[in-house]
């Protein structure tokens, strides 16, 4: 079922209401907030351009960190007002809350064209009660009309990304929704084969979903980062200080038995770089060719994947025509761990296959390895392209109105 777009709303001269994610990473600056990572707010800027051309009053509504139901100056959203500010080119009103009598005025004023940033819709604890009261309050302050480009925050129910969807007359995703939903969903219900899914990042238990859902398309897994200790592990090799899951063995044994049963290629780390310290500076210890009953001392913890891992990797992200990537294999962070993070970017850069970041770490790591450009698609969303991924369907995009 084919769900409303921007494009199919009437907003010339109306107050639209749009559910953004400007839930961006933000440093502490000679006393002041400074964004360190604005991409989820250019990704935004589609929508509000096209709003903006065609004569919408865009009264922009998002949360900023988890201020649990009540105000908290850390968490407001005024510091990413004036960044917005410098992106449009254009004022942006601010409203110190948002919703009641001043947001009202505020909004009553906006002329076409104009944009309004709401405060921090998380200073309700209305907000992820999905209150409908709330959510009517939120909605009161449009003509109707709703856009939701929020992708980041789509597996949320809240009264912004869902409850206030039937207090409007149309709710509509954004460009930026759009585009998600075209890679993550789309692109990857037949995706071109060999299609290779690479996993990494901390726990087996984040990704089951994943992996299961994915089993049913993939070619070729290829599992790293911590992730992977819980398979080695299981798999008879000792990981040392390594994090390892370990309530999840019986969980790793019945998926690599799963893959074999699809015949699924499921394949782990062959080296390991290790560590006594997670820290700049400090020594490491390169595993050597793993196999069963090999064991890393203890004291010592995997840090990075290998350079016969590396290898081993380039050469089937060198065959694959379809690339998602979600979790890096190392600590990239700490410059003598990243080694494989590097890799694995520098190689899908370098491939002709569609290349899909899938969230999170991983969408980090490309832009550290300078990279962001090269690839297909990067996700804004973390825990929502997980979900959607996984197959399931996320409450703010099936609140949408349905095409007639
Ligand atoms: C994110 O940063 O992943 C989204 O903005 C959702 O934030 P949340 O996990 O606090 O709901």
């Amino acid at each position: 079922m084919s769900k409303l777009t921007v494009r199919d709303l009437e907003v010339g001269g109306k107050r639209v209401l749009v559910r953004v994610d400007f839930n961006v990473p933000t440093e502490e600056r000679d006393g002041k907030i400074a964004i360190t990572d604005d991409t989820r707010m250019r990704e935004s800027l589609p929508t509000i351009k096209y709003l903006r051309e065609h004569g919408a009053k865009t009264i922009l509504m998002a949360h900023f960190g988890r201020p649990k139901g009540q105000p908290v100056e850390k968490f407001s959203l005024r510091p990413v007002g004036l960044a917005l500010h410098d992106l449009i080119n254009h004022p942006v009103a601010f409203s110190h809350d948002c919703i009641g009598a001043d947001a009202e005025t505020i909004v009553a004023d906006m002329k076409e064209g104009d944009v309004t940033l709401l405060e921090n819709v998380r200073f309700h604890a209305g907000e992820e009660a999905n209150d409908p009261m709330f959510a009517q309050a939120l909605a009161k302050l449009s003509d109707g009309l709703y856009v939701n480009d929020a992708f980041g925050a789509a597996h949320r129910a809240h009264a912004s990304t869902a409850g206030v969807t039937h207090f409007v007359r149309q709710a509509a995703m954004g460009f930026l929704m759009e585009k998600e939903l075209k890679y993550l969903q789309e692109e990857l219900t037949t995706p071109a084969k060999p299609f290779l899914v690479i996993l990494g990042g901390g726990k087996v238990s984040d990704k089951i979903g994943v992996i299961k859902a994915l089993m049913e398309k993939a070619d070729t897994f290829l599992i790293c980062g911590a992730m992977a200790n819980t398979f080695l592990e299981a798999g008879g090799i000792h990981m040392g200080s390594s994090r390892v899951e370990r309530d999840k063995f019986d969980l790793a044994r019945e998926l690599i038995a799963l893959a074999e049963q699809k015949q699924v290629r499921f394949l782990l780390p062959i080296d390991l770089l290790g560590a006594e310290e997670i820290k700049p500076g400090t020594a490491t210890r390169h595993s050597g060719r793993l196999s069963p009953g090999y064991s890393i001392p203890d004291g010592w913890q995997a840090v990075d994947i290998g350079p016969l891992t590396i290898a081993l990797f380039r050469s089937e992200i060198a065959r694959a025509k379809t690339i998602l990537w979600n979790g890096p294999p190392g600590i990239f962070e700490i410059q003598e761990f990243s080694a494989g993070t590097e890799a694995i970017a520098e190689a899908l850069a370098e491939s002709n296959a569609t290349t899909i970041i899938g969230g999170g770490d991983s969408v980090t790591a490309v832009k550290h390895a300078g990279l962001g450009d090269k690839m297909t698609f990067i996700s804004t969303g973390g825990g929502a392209s997980l979900e959607l991924i996984e197959g399931k369907e996320l409450p703010g995009v099936k609140a949408l109105s349905v095409k007639s």
